[in-house]
């Protein structure tokens, strides 16, 4: 059995800092063979950044996912070079980096994907039918996805839509955790959204005044990082990496 830790979306300084100071005793107390984590949000204003980007795998992450705003850091895109950064992989062909990883852990390998919903989002190619083409490619049994997505529906849809073929899929990109995590099919570990990473009282990681402002007058305001006590949130998956089926999801917060 090994255990994956999949963390999401690590929001600004403050995010990378405290993922940095919390990780090593996560890894110890779940005895973490894998870690992946979001960091679309994880840049000094959005995005990924070089900095952020090596923050994040300082801390431990083996392997970084992003989303929506992947590109956000238009100086820093040659990151999406490296084998381990991943944006998401149904952006249409020709556009920088790629969206799946596999890693050689010696003894087994593990793939990672990340994809994007359209739910509400950017119209980029179908998820669904994406998905299909990746497994084909893909020859390793234990596969996790990152599905960066907005509606509740879409993220039901796929996991339910992989369960069986995938080992883990767990959303992304609302920044708030649900508390449905389960294993479907005895196969696949399924969370709607895994959460994020970085101040706890804020709107989604930004400071709680100037999104009341946004909302309450419908005019443009400039988003700030939040300041404050942060959390992290994700989830921690045993898996059998000789059959790719996960037996146990659970999730993590820590304050
Ligand atoms: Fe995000
Ligand atoms: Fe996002």
């Amino acid at each position: 059995m090994k255990n994956l830790l999949f963390i999401g979306d690590v929001v600004g300084k403050s995010g990378c800092d405290f993922l940095a100071e919390k990780f090593p005793q996560i890894k110890r107390k779940y005895n973490i063979d894998i870690a992946v984590v979001n960091a679309e949000n994880s840049a000094r204003g959005n995005g990924l950044s070089k900095v952020s980007a090596e923050s994040v795998i300082n801390a431990g992450a083996d392997v970084i996912t992003t989303g929506n705003h992947a590109f956000r850091q238009m100086k820093d895109l040659d990151i999406y070079n490296r084998d381990y950064i991943l944006r998401p992989a149904n952006y249409p062909d020709g556009c920088t980096g790629k969206g799946v990883c596999l890693l050689d852990m010696g003894a087994y390998s593990v793939a990672v994907i990340n994809i994007m919903g359209t739910a509400f989002l950017e119209p980029i190619d179908n998820p669904f039918n994406k998905m299909d083409e990746i497994l084909k490619e893909i020859h390793t049994k234990n596969i996790f996805v990152d599905f960066h997505a907005e509606a509740t529906s879409e993220k039901k849809a796929m996991g339910y839509y992989l369960s069986g073929r995938v080992s883990g899929v767990f959303g992304t990109h609302t920044h708030v955790q649900t508390a449905d995590e389960t294993i479907i099919k005895n196969h696949t570990a399924y969370i709607t959204d895994a959460g994020m990473t970085g101040v706890e009282e804020s709107c989604l990681g930004v400071s709680v005044w100037s999104a009341v402002e946004r909302m309450r007058f419908h005019m443009p305001v400039k988003f700030s990082e939040a300041e404050g006590a942060c959390f992290l949130c994700g989830v921690v998956v045993e898996f059998d990496e000789k059959t790719g089926k996960s037996h146990k999801i659970q999730r993590i917060i820590i304050r």
